[in-house]
C-alpha cells in the first residue's frame, strides 16, 4: 500500500499527496505547486490519463507499478531542464539497482530498461506560473510486476519482476532528485549515466525535420548530448527519441 506518512516521513520538507487513483500525477503535482513554495511530490496507485512524451498515453493500470510526480525549484539555470531529464534516469536507476541487485541500463535520453525492456517511462515539464517558470515537474512511471501489457507494448515493455517496497522506492529516488536540485551545476551524475547506457556503441536511427538519419552513436558530452558518428561527421544530439538497431 502506497502511504502518505511513510513517504512524507522519508522527506520531511516536502507536501506530499497519494492518491488511489488520479488523471495524471504530473498535473495533480503541477496543481499542487501553484499553492506552496515548496517541493512537491503526487503519487498514485493507478493513473487514468497517464501522459507520456511526444503525446503519446502512458499505461498506468493499478497494482503493478507506481506512478509519481515531483516539483523541485532547483536553484540557477532552470533552461537546463536536459540535465534534469538524464539524472531523473540516473535517480531511478540507482534506486533500482540498490533495491533489487538489477542492471538497469538508460537509454538515451530517459529510458529505463532491463533485459530489453522498458521498465519506465520519464517525463519533465517546466512548471511555468504568472509567465516565468518556477519550477521543474519529473514523471515517473515504473512497472514493478505488471505481466499483461497492451498488444501494441507487447515485447517491448516490461517489469522489474522483484517485489520493492514502492513507498521506500518512490522516496529514495526523490531524495536523489532534491539533492541534483540543489546542485544542478554537478554533472557527476554524468559518469554513472554513461557507464550504464545502452546506446553507447550501438547502431541508431533518429529523425530531425522529418527526415530518416542513421549514425553509430558513440558517446554522451557533458550537456548530456548524444554523441554520434555519422558517415564520419560528428553531431551532438540534443532532444529527440532515437532507435536503437540491432
Ligand atoms: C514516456 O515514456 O513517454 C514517459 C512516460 C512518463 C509517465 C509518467 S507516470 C507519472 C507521470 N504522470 C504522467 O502522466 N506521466 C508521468
Amino acid at each position: 500500500m502506497l502511504s502518505k506518512d511513510i513517504i512524507s516521513s522519508m522527506l520531511p520538507d516536502t507536501l506530499v499527496e497519494v492518491y488511489k487513483v488520479t488523471d495524471s500525477t504530473n498535473t495533480r503535482a503541477i496543481k499542487l505547486s501553484e499553492e506552496t513554495e515548496k517541493t512537491v511530490l503526487a503519487v498514485s496507485e493507478e493513473q487514468t490519463q497517464g501522459r507520456g512524451r511526444q503525446g503519446k498515453s502512458f499505461y498506468s493500470p493499478a497494482g503493478g507499478g507506481v506512478y509519481f510526480s515531483l516539483v523541485i525549484r532547483p536553484d540557477g539555470e532552470l533552461n537546463d531542464i536536459v540535465f534534469v531529464t538524464s539524472a531523473a534516469a540516473v535517480a531511478v536507476a540507482k534506486t533500482i539497482e540498490e533495491m533489487t541487485g538489477l542492471e538497469p541500463k538508460i537509454k538515451w535520453v530517459n529510458d529505463i530498461y532491463i533485459d530489453g525492456k522498458k521498465v519506465c517511462g520519464i517525463l519533465v515539464q517546466s512548471v511555468i506560473q504568472g509567465g516565468k517558470v518556477r519550477g521543474v515537474c519529473i514523471g515517473i512511471g515504473v512497472n514493478i510486476s505488471t505481466e499483461d501489457f497492451p498488444e501494441e507494448l507487447c515485447g517491448r515493455a516490461g517489469s522489474l519482476g522483484k517485489e520493492i517496497d514502492r513507498n521506500i522506492f518512490v522516496a529514495r529516488v526523490c531524495e536523489k532528485l532534491i539533492q541534483f536540485g540543489a546542485n544542478i551545476s554537478d554533472r557527476s551524475y554524468l559518469n554513472y549515466y554513461r557507464k550504464n547506457s545502452c546506446v553507447i556503441g550501438k547502431d541508431i536511427k533518429y529523425y530531425e525535420n522529418n527526415i530518416e538519419h542513421f549514425a553509430r552513436a558513440i558517446g554522451i558530452d557533458d550537456n548530456a548530448n548524444l554523441i554520434v558518428n555519422e558517415d564520419g561527421e560528428i553531431k551532438n544530439l540534443s532532444s529527440g527519441e532515437i532507435t536503437v538497431r540491432l
